[in-house]
């Protein structure tokens, strides 16, 4: 499939730049954007998290061939986190695309560092006063040390929409913090205290979008090579944990971010003050929300806690039937 952006389409479309680290739902969310014209899709940068930054990267540019979309500029990014020693997601296989063998890829990654790559484009989207939408779908590492960088990048955000945090479901990766915020708190801190708007998608919403395997066979259904794909990669992904989730599937994390922005109607949210615990080691990567003002202090994120998932899945099915069949 080719992007065509043309006349109106070009000009309506929000400029996104998409922070990852594939990771299935990331792939899956990836394939969304690349498949919705709603988005002008100025970047992709990678970091560590999911699995180590050469897998990411490889899974990213692999990902982008599949969609053939070539045109994406795709950025390496860090390879740890700021302080912390890696911690790896356990959920998306060995090579971080569950058993699913794709082309190695021929395209290769930009030069440039994805820190480099988002102050410069940031400062450029500042400048033109055209901001840009934030979609982070793994650890802060890359958007915090752009932050470190040249605070003023803020300009140039319109928002940070990320996947991160837990509140009633505690956690993910520990008992106490969802995997995105664990693996780099300091950078979750960072970001979190920065003044930048925020909308936030924890666990207990996207604990309410399971890739069942009925929703599975509706996307095998669709029959191009990219819903192949898809459905074999979620397969992988079911936690087959039905005390956990209730029943059969896997939490389709990463995608909801896209989904908020191509359709907020399907999302209920609430306004918080939202801090990261970066010093307990028992609550390392805890995220603590002030839903009531109790605390004085001014909300700093709009945190989704509601999410229509049949309208959701409804949406990315007919997303990722755009694919071209084989
Ligand atoms: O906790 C879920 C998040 O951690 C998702 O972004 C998943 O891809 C992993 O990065
Ligand atoms: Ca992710």
């Amino acid at each position: 499939m080719t992007s065509t952006h043309c006349g109106k389409e070009a000009e309506l479309a929000r400029p996104i730049i998409i922070d990852t680290d594939p990771g299935i739902d990331d792939a899956v969310a990836l394939l969304l954007a690349f498949a919705s014209p709603e988005f002008d899709i100025k970047g992709v940068t990678v970091v560590s998290g999911n699995v180590a930054l050469e897998h990411t990267v490889r899974n990213t540019l692999q990902v982008c061939e599949l969609a053939d979309r070539r045109d994406v500029p795709v950025y390496p990014g860090c390879t740890r986190p700021m302080l912390r020693d890696p911690v790896y997601g356990l959920f998306s296989g060995q090579g971080g695309l569950g058993k699913t063998e794709l082309p190695p890829p021929t395209m290769t990654v930009r030069e440039t560092h994805a820190v480099d790559y988002l102050v410069a484009a940031l400062t450029d989207a500042a400048r033109a006063g055209e901001p840009v939408t934030l979609c982070t779908l793994g650890p802060l590492t890359n958007v915090a040390l752009a932050l470190a960088h040249t605070p003023r990048i803020r300009d140039g955000i319109e928002s940070i929409v990320m996947m991160a945090g837990a509140f009633r479901e505690l956690g993910n990766r520990s008992i106490s913090a969802e995997f995105n915020i664990l693996v780099d708190p300091h950078a979750a801190h960072i970001v979190f205290e920065a003044g930048i708007p925020i909308v936030m998608l924890p666990l207990d919403v996207t604990h309410q979008a399971m890739a069942t395997p009925a929703r599975i066979d509706a996307i095998r259904a669709v029959g191009n090579p990219v819903t192949d794909v898809v459905a074999d990669i979620l397969t992988f992904w079911d936690r087959k944990d039905s005390k956990r989730f209730g029943g059969r599937g896997g939490p389709l994390h990463d995608p909801l971010v896209l989904d908020y922005l191509l359709a907020p109607e399907h999302y209920g949210s609430d306004e918080a003050r939202v801090w990261v615990e970066h010093s307990s080691e028992l609550l390392m990567g805890h995220t603590v929300a002030d839903f009531w003002g109790k605390t004085g202090e001014k909300p700093n994120a709009k945190v989704v806690l509601k999410v229509d998932a049949d309208a959701f899945f409804e949406l990315l099915g007919r997303r990722l039937a755009k694919y071209a069949r084989g």
